[in-house]
């Protein structure tokens, strides 16, 4: 057995990523066994879609960036296929891990897996049971050709099984975003754009939309912005606004948001602002009366904050947050989410807090590393891939 280190090519491309990466990067780091290497496909790269988290989560600068930008989902990801082929064929690692459902998941893990390089997904098994989302497509591939399957919650392990994953392959190890949330939530507490905001704790709310299902069609936007309109008649509702969704609101012509760019808000409304750093997210949640998103890491945030979620989708692949966490499934019917949103304000919806599930401590990076160990120390008995590799 050899005492070199295990070279482990950790992936990043969109923003949700990086809160899962920057712990698992930094645990790595003080494990003489493994070498860890960062790569970032440039999925996203605005400063505040990218750089900023990596600031704040003290990530370290990418060994390559592959500045693939943006593009359709069939360009963007075939692109990502083609240069990152290009770099493993330059600089072969021994493992590759990739990170929840984006386009860079998928794009990464198909190169691995035909070059027999070892494919490590972390936040596996998770399951919309919504085909038509691309999220879902890259989730089911990911993991059909995933070797190590690392889960955050018991349904993602059922799924799997269900999938014929091998049962060895799969790893319930809690929650990397919640590490990270878990490390930065005090920073968080005391980010100055809440008060900047002048605004209470419970005294507003925060939204976030940018799934293709609701911006896309400018009838479905335009009908939820304005059931959205009508509950910020009674506090103001807080919109950092991904770029995507910034585009079809122009687009669409919609009208009635305020814009925010500085200083305190001036009264009820829905505010629109750039995308928020993680900090500045974080800290707006953590206080929020509710949040209402589409979003697939928020509904865990704000389960882990025990703040309550309206989740503005049909389904979602994080079953956990809904059964013990704060989280409400209120579907993507414009007059439901006006519903649920006065109902929240109105004292008339659970807000009992939820639970915190199994295993989202903070620790889920230190378990990760500890399988990739010993996996890798076991290799010899399990070859195939090196052996294939070589002929
Ligand atoms: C991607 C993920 C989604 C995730 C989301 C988080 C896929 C299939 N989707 O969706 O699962 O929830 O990231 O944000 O991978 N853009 C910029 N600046 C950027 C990045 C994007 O302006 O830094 C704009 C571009 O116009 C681009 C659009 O946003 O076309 C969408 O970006 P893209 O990466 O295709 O998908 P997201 O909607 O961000």
């Amino acid at each position: 057995m050899s005492d070199k280190p295990v070279r482990i090519m950790n992936i990043v491309g969109a923003r949700p990523n990086m809160m899962k990466v920057a712990p698992l990067m930094a645990e790595m780091k003080i494990h003489r066994e493994i070498d860890p290497l960062l790569v970032h496909t440039g999925q996203h790269y605005d400063y505040s879609m990218s750089q900023v988290f990596f600031d704040q989560l003290n990530m370290p600068e990418p060994n390559y960036n592959l500045e693939v930008g943006s593009g359709t989902h069939h360009s963007q990801t075939a692109e990502i296929i083609r240069r990152f082929g290009e770099l493993v064929a330059a600089d072969r690692p021994d493992m590759v891990l990739v990170a929840g459902d984006v386009n860079s998941t998928i794009a990464c893990a198909i190169v691995a897996a035909k070059e027999h390089i070892p494919v490590v997904h972390v936040e596996a098994g998770l399951r919309s049971f919504d085909r038509s989302m691309p999220e879902e497509i890259n989730r089911l591939l990911t993991d059909a050709i995933s070797d190590l399957l690392f889960t955050t919650e018991e349904s993602g392990n059922m799924n799997l099984v269900k999938e014929g994953i091998a049962e060895e392959k799969i790893h319930f190890v809690g929650n990397l975003m919640i590490d990270s949330l878990v490390g930065a939530i005090d920073l968080a507490r005391q980010s100055p754009l809440r008060r900047e905001l002048g605004l209470t704790a419970q005294g507003y709310a925060v939204l976030t939309l940018h799934r293709p299902s609701n911006v896309d069609d400018p009838g479905q936007l335009t009908r939820t912005l304005d059931a959205i309109l009508e509950v910020a008649e009674r506090l103001p509702v807080l919109f950092p606004c991904h770029p995507r969704t910034a585009a079809r609101i122009a687009q669409a012509g919609i009208r009635g948001l305020k814009t925010w760019e500085s200083g305190p808000i001036s009264g009820n409304g829905l505010w629109r602002m750039a995308p928020a750093s993680y900090l500045d997210f974080l800290g707006l949640v953590d206080q929020a009366a509710f949040v209402l998103t589409d979003s697939g890491g928020i509904q865990e945030e704000t389960t882990w904050l025990g703040i309550p979620c309206l989740t503005y989708r049909e389904n979602t692949e994080r079953p956990v947050t809904v059964t013990l966490g704060t989280n409400q499934l209120i579907g993507s019917d414009p007059e439901r989410l006006r519903k649920a949103a006065l109902a929240v304000l109105d004292g008339n919806a659970d807000r009992s807090g939820g639970t915190r599930p199994p295993l989202w401590d903070g620790k889920a990076a230190s378990r990760i590393v500890e399988v990739l160990k010993r996996y890798w120390l076991d290799r010899p008995l399990t070859e195939n891939h090196l052996a294939q590799a070589k002929l």
